[in-house]
């Protein structure tokens, strides 16, 4: 696999001021990306921290849920880089909570951000995306939108932002803009804080015996921006350790000791 960059290629990622988004900010600005950093928290201490290990980045304040701030920030990185080339829906939120305990409320937020963000986020990047010669956008969406979980906002905002990628993939192929999504198993960040006895309980699903590194997640990200992955869109990529593949059996064997 290669995820090789031209040097000055510019990548927006959202939610960068912490979790796996400040992993991919990092890593792409390693590799030679511009990276413009997004979050609704501050990201700036992020930025500071890629400009002094000798990266370009710039942040700014984005609720990927409010277009016209899209709209901004898209000015903003557009003036500040000269272009862009590559855009990493990251920002996302997720609520463990059982299908009759969901309120209105919460279903609305999940789905605002897990899913009207990407959609504003793609509409808001893709006519620069395309005057820059073209680009790759990512989505993160997560194992929770390939099979049936528990928790129906996060498990319906991750299958509808799989839904969102291929409609757009089909559509901005003319820009030369590829659009493919990414779906991580457990990964270790503060997502999952305050859930040891869920984590626990899921890696007995895990064939690889453990759960994810945000670093593994952010290869297949780098891949999916970079040439490397030039004749991709439309697909879907599983970063899981083969618990949606192969979870199930994996369990039952592990409880029967191995014998059948
Ligand atoms: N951690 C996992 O196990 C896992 C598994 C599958 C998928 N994912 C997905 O990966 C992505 C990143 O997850 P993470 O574990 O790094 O999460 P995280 O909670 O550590 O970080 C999420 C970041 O998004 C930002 N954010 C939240 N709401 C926002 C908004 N409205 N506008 C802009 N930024 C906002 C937060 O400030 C934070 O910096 C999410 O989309 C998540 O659903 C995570």
């Amino acid at each position: 696999m290669s995820d090789q960059v031209h040097p000055g290629r510019v990548v927006l990622v959202t939610g960068a001021a912490g979790g796996m988004g400040a992993g991919h900010a990092r890593a792409l600005a390693g590799a030679g990306w511009r990276v413009a950093l997004a979050d609704v928290v501050d990201a700036e201490p992020v930025a500071e921290e890629i400009r002094a290990a000798g990266g370009v980045a710039t942040s700014h304040r984005l609720d990927v849920v409010d277009r016209a701030q899209w709209d901004d920030v898209v000015a903003a990185v557009g003036e500040t880089h000269g272009g862009l080339h590559g855009l990493v829906n990251n920002a996302g939120i997720s609520r463990r909570l059982r299908f009759m305990d969901t309120t209105p409320e919460v279903w609305r937020q999940v789905m605002a951000i897990n899913v009207d963000g990407p959609f504003h986020g793609t509409q808001a990047c893709a006519p620069l995306m395309r005057d820059s010669g073209g680009g790759s956008i990512v989505n993160i969406s997560s194992i929770a939108g390939q099979i049936g979980y528990f928790s129906p906002s996060y498990s319906t905002s991750k299958w509808a932002l799989r839904g969102l990628t291929k409609s757009a993939a089909g559509e901005l192929a003319a820009w030369g803009i590829r659009v493919n999504s990414v779906h991580p198993g457990l990964v270790a960040t503060p997502l999952l804080s305050g859930s040891d006895g869920f984590v626990d309980s899921a890696v007995a699903s895990i064939p690889a015996g453990r759960t994810g590194r945000p670093d593994e997640v952010t290869a297949v990200v780098s891949f999916l921006l970079g040439d490397g992955s030039s004749y991709m869109t439309g697909a879907e990529l599983t970063v899981d350790g083969g618990l949606v593949s192969n979870g199930t059996y994996h369990r039952i064997l592990d409880e029967m000791e191995g014998s059948l």
